[in-house]
């Protein structure tokens, strides 16, 4: 009789993935294969091994480790965040088919869908996350996948997937989810329902502000449609950011525990400050979602975080160059604090009047709290507003 396997924790599966006996004399770390191609049988009809196919062992390892993460069957490494945008829509969609997207996503999401879709003859529309009914409202004969991206970019609104994932059974589309936010260690969104689930693996997974790649995570079915399609379009990662990714993720588990408890506490005491008149955080209680996300986002509340200032964009202008921790940067989920402005950065593709109208006046401030010392992110914040 065989023991029934005990299912490994989150911690040991990011570090080990499946972990196996190991022969003597192997090396602890993985060796970098630093190889666009391999020797390969002569005469073999199997398929080569050549890194634009994904089958170098650095790529194949952490997609191993990614589904075990997420729980799914398979997970495919390609070379951004925006790749695997693009790869798993192309994956699931033909044209003449519609998609129903959530309007808070990614503005380099947004561009692909509103630039590229079209002349593929896939029409895209929009609709606010948040009303079940909006989506069913929305959906035509010819819609064939949802997307949405939870948390979301910059107010941190938490999105409620299980009355959508029902609608979607129900009619039969895909749902696909940008997890980038949350990564595996706070939100797994097939366990609430989806069907794909996209990284930008630039973000969290790896961590350290030095690799761009992305991941999409599914059944076999639809990772190996993912596969077919990255290597034709050429969107393989290279193996020494594979290498990175895998370095990466075996922290994760701990990087994400403390980007959640710095993100909570610098989020506290920026809402002890009059100084900030919004504090946009969803371990608030009086953020919109908070009980979504004390519900759904199991290991935290993560580490992003807006602020809306007094005085708009000059005390913000003034905020940012008197911080002295904070990197005044795009992008997020690294060690270090950045902090960006979407007016100029993810948002700046649309009018002040539209910000406005989606909460996000200028001046909103978006930070990626990293993993120093809460204490003094704090001290750096209050140095800061004492000189506006
Ligand atoms: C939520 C989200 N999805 C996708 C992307 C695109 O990722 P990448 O920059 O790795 O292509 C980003 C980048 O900022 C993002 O924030």
């Amino acid at each position: 009789m065989t023991a029934k396997r005990r299912r490994l924790g989150l911690a040991t599966r990011a570090i080990h993935g499946d972990p196996k006996a190991r022969p003597d004399w192997t090396a602890v770390a993985p060796p970098l294969y630093q190889s666009s191609t391999f020797t390969n049988p002569v005469g073999s009809s199997a398929e080569v091994l050549y890194s634009r196919y994904g089958n170098n062992p650095n790529q194949i390892d952490i997609g191993k480790r990614l589904a075990l993460l997420e729980g799914a069957e398979a997970a495919l490494f390609v070379a951004s965040g925006m790749g695997a945008a693009a790869l798993a829509h192309l994956a699931v969609l033909r044209p003449g088919d519609h998609l129903l997207s959530s309007e808070w996503i990614y503005g380099g999401v947004h561009r692909l869908f509103n630039e590229e879709f079209g002349r593929l003859g896939i029409d895209v529309s929009f609709v606010n996350p948040t009303a079940t009914r909006t989506w069913k409202k929305a959906m035509r004969k010819t819609t064939r996948a949802v997307f949405i991206e939870t948390p979301t970019n910059p107010l941190m609104r938490v999105i409620d997937l299980e009355p959508v994932a029902t609608l979607c059974k129900a009619e039969g589309l895909a749902l696909i989810v940008d997890s980038t936010f949350a990564s595996p260690v706070n939100f797994r969104p097939l366990e609430h329902g989806a069907d794909i689930v996209i990284h930008s693996a630039t973000k969290y997974l790896n961590g350290h502000t030095d690799v761009i790649a992305g991941a999409v995570v599914g059944t076999e079915q639809v990772v190996e449609e993912v596969r077919r399609l990255m290597q034709v379009w050429g969107q393989a990662l290279d193996p020494f950011a594979a290498w990175l990714i895998d370095r990466g993720l075996k922290t994760l588990t701990v990087r994400v525990a403390r980007h959640n408890a710095v993100g909570l506490a610098v989020a506290q005491w920026c809402d002890s400050q009059d100084a900030f008149t919004k504090v946009h955080y969803p371990g608030l209680p009086q953020h919109p979602d908070h009980e979504i996300a004390k519900r759904t986002l199991d290991g935290g509340f993560g580490g992003m975080l807006g602020l809306e200032l007094k005085g708009g964009v000059r005390a913000a202008e003034r905020f940012l160059r008197a911080l002295t921790i904070a990197a005044h940067a795009p992008s997020l989920g690294g060690v270090e604090t950045l902090v960006s402005e979407p007016r100029l950065t993810s948002h700046a593709g649309i009018t002040a009047a539209q910000r406005a109208e989606a909460g996000i006046p200028d001046g909103f401030l978006r930070f990626s709290l990293g993993l120093e010392d809460p204490d003094d992110i704090i001290a750096d914040f209050a140095q800061a507003l004492a000189r506006l």
